[in-house]
């Protein structure tokens, strides 16, 4: 069901934790599994030379949230912006139907720790238009 590398970021997930004084913290949540992921970033210029996560909900969150980290590590924020969750999931390797929501909440924590990045520093991405974290569909 699930595929090795999935298996391999779930139970040796890369980037766990807290980034004090984050640049910008995003957290995300589905309010059917009622899982939750936080994602940290710390960006200098435009680059994000830091990112940590916590996740509070099942094995294809953590595996996603997981590599969404090496995803975007050392990207730029447009990059990072551009990330989505079939990225996520193709790097993966797949991930079951059910679970492709999972995946969804990595994309979104990553696009809300660089909103409350933009709102801190007066600054407006494009590709965040119409985003808002507290309004978000969670019918995937
Ligand atoms: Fe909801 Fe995985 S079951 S995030």
């Amino acid at each position: 069901m699930y595929t090795n590398t999935v298996m391999d970021h779930f139970t040796n997930p890369r980037n766990v934790g807290e980034i004090e004084n984050a640049d910008g913290m995003g957290e995300v949540g589905n309010v059917k599994c009622g899982d939750i992921m936080r994602m940290y970033l710390k960006i200098e210029g435009d680059i994000i030379v830091d990112v940590k996560f916590k996740t509070f909900g099942c094995g294809s969150a953590v595996a996603s949230s997981s590599i969404s980290t090496e995803l975007i590590k050392g990207k730029t924020i447009k990059e990072a912006l551009a990330l989505t969750n079939r990225e996520v999931i193709t790097a993966l390797g797949g991930l079951p139907p059910v679970k492709v929501h999972c995946s969804v909440l990595a994309e979104q924590a990553i696009k809300a720790a660089i909103l409350d990045y933009a709102n801190k520093n007066n600054l407006v991405f494009e590709e965040l238009a119409g985003f808002n974290p507290d309004e978000l569909d969670h019918e995937h």
